[in-house]
């Protein structure tokens, strides 16, 4: 692979970066009236108009070039043949073969992992009628009310999403809740009013290890024994477990006939469209759980299929390339306007930063340009009276994603019709901004010129999708997941391995017993460190 750095598309970037870089978007648009109808694209469902970006469609040529010349279209296809593109942990990147549809085969080291994938799926849609119909009766004869998904991270964040995504397509009668978080606090608020009778937990984890879901699961287990009388035989009909580690399932004590497995080619926060989705599955069925792994499978095929500018996630990822590295651009702002989205932008956080945020090649070199940006959001129209007073007047200059919707899922009176006309606003405002000379037409006081004056050229992307569907989540979510590929194959880095995460995990399992002794531990840490938590231990009435 070649270094971006080294291509001659890098140079001819660094020249569009001086020309069209420095032109604003009033006078592109002046210059091309009709960019807002050739500087789209449209594929699985949804339609991209990047026209508002600052650059034309040469420098589209130019990053389609780079893509080209560090040989992303080569790793993409090694991706779906199941190559092993996670260098630094030899594994296969696959999360495309979970969406792959019945009838197709890839066969990856003797074993066709599509023909795998639909065997889990079939489990899970029969697990899912039974406890959707009230056939599947807990411990004590009673139907499960309350789902409780166990994980963190993508074994969490995925499924949360998704569950509020699709809220308006999942069964009502039925609760809904996650817990990850280690603090106490969450798992307490998750179950404080429910009956352990009624709850069914779904313990999701691909290793079964990691410290914050155990410690839930096994809390959950106190909890649902000390509501069922201590008898151990209720944890079958009320814990079933999402993992690749069945002996840790079978260890905390989880029937494995009641565990749904998924593979070490599948990353984390590439999971939900994988059992880590059983919640998903519960709530919206098994139909509508096909509908959205279609919806990602289309995504794919367009990505896999269609030239690459006229490619969405490969348009999207070169994007955030241009201005990653051409603007110096640190952050990226994803603002959707869907109230059902509202966890999409923590979704992505994990997706985008957990895979891009390297600092070395695949070849283990320092990296020669920049890498992952900081993705951040909050739905619109809420972001609006928050932190756009930033986007449109701040020092920084952050490109946003703009998502909406044709179409209301709760269609009420005229707020359909003000949502969107706020999408379209802000990136006109975004584009345009106000000038010197519109607010002195306007009558304005001089004095309030410069605080009135919009700059505009802000760059923006506007998404929209005819209605927020399972099929239309599924490709959206996939245009991120290819967008993502798409940046970190031209820096040539591992996006599906997570090492970042490892020596803060570490030091806490130091530190545990150092909390917790009865007599006053060694302390061999740094001075803050070792002071903070004597602190701690002094509150706690340790010494
Ligand atoms: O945060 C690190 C990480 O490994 C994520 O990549 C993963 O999604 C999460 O922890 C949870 O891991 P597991 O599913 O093994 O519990």
């Amino acid at each position: 692979m070649t270094a971006p750095g080294d291509t001659p598309a890098w140079k001819k970037l660094e020249d569009d970066r001086r020309g069209v870089g420095e032109i604003h978007l009033r006078q592109l648009f002046d210059e091309d009236p009709a960019r807002g109808e050739s500087m789209v694209a449209e594929g699985a469902g949804l339609y991209l108009d990047y026209s508002k970006h600052r650059l034309d469609s040469s420098t589209v040529a130019h990053l389609a070039e780079l893509a080209e010349q560090t040989g992303m279209p080569g790793h993409r296809d090694a991706m779906f043949r199941g190559e092993r593109i996670n260098v630094s942990e030899n594994r296969s990147v696959l999360h495309v073969a979970l969406r792959m549809p019945r009838h197709r085969s890839l066969v990856v080291d003797g074993v066709d992992v599509v023909r795998e994938v639909h065997e889990v799926l079939t489990r899970m849609a029969a697990f899912c009628e039974q406890v959707r119909s009230g056939s599947w009766l807990g411990h004590t004869g009673m139907p499960i009310r309350n789902v409780i998904n166990v994980g963190i991270g993508g074994s969490d964040l995925g499924p949360v999403m998704a569950y509020e995504a699709l809220k308006d397509y999942s069964k009502r009668d039925m609760e809904f809740r996650f817990v990850s978080n280690v603090d106490g606090t969450d798992f307490f608020e998750a179950t404080r009013d429910l009956d352990p009778a009624e709850t069914l937990f779904i313990v999701s984890s691909k290793t079964f290890t990691t410290l914050e879901t155990m410690t839930n699961a096994h809390t959950a287990r106190d909890w649902l024994l000390d509501g069922l009388g201590g008898d151990r035989a209720a944890v079958a009909r009320h814990f079933v477990a999402v993992s690749t580690n069945a002996e840790g399932v079978a260890e905390f004590g989880i029937d494995t006939d009641n565990m749904f497995g998924f593979w070490e080619w599948v990353g984390g926060r590439y999971s939900m469209d994988s059992a880590i989705g059983l919640s998903t599955m519960l709530a919206i069925g098994p139909d509508r759980f096909d509908d959205m792994l279609a919806g990602f499978h289309e995504m794919d095929r367009h990505f896999l299929e269609t030239g690459l500018e006229q490619n969405l996630p490969v348009i999207h990822g070169l994007l955030a390339v241009w201005y990653r590295n051409f603007f110096g651009s640190q952050t990226q702002a994803v603002l959707p306007y869907s109230e059902y989205l509202h966890r999409f932008p923590a979704y992505l956080q994990q997706l985008t930063m957990e895979s891009n945020g390297k600092r070395v090649t695949l070849a283990g070199q320092p990296v020669s340009t920049d890498t992952g940006a900081v993705f951040w959001g909050e739905p619109g129209t809420n972001g609006q009276h928050s932190f756009y007073q930033l986007l449109h007047q701040g020092t920084e200059m952050i490109p946003c994603d703009f998502i909406g919707f044709n179409h209301a899922l709760n269609p009420l009176g005229e707020h359909q019709d003000l949502l969107v006309s706020n999408v379209f606003a802000q990136t006109e405002a975004l584009a345009f901004g106000k000038t010197v000379e519109q607010l002195e037409a306007e009558g304005v006081d001089a004095a309030l010129i410069p605080h009135r004056t919009f700059p505009g050229n802000r760059p923006t992307s506007t998404i929209m999708v005819d209605r927020l569907t399972p099929h239309s989540l599924g490709a959206l979510v996939a245009l991120y997941e290819h967008s993502v590929f798409t940046q970190g194959a031209i820096w040539g880095i591992d996006s599906f391995d997570q090492w970042g995460v490892e020596l803060g995990k570490a030091l806490a399992q130091k530190i545990i017993p150092e909390l917790t002794a009865e007599a006053s531990p060694e302390l061999d840490h740094d001075s803050s460190t070792s002071n903070l938590i004597r602190r701690y231990r002094k509150a706690q009435g340790r010494n």
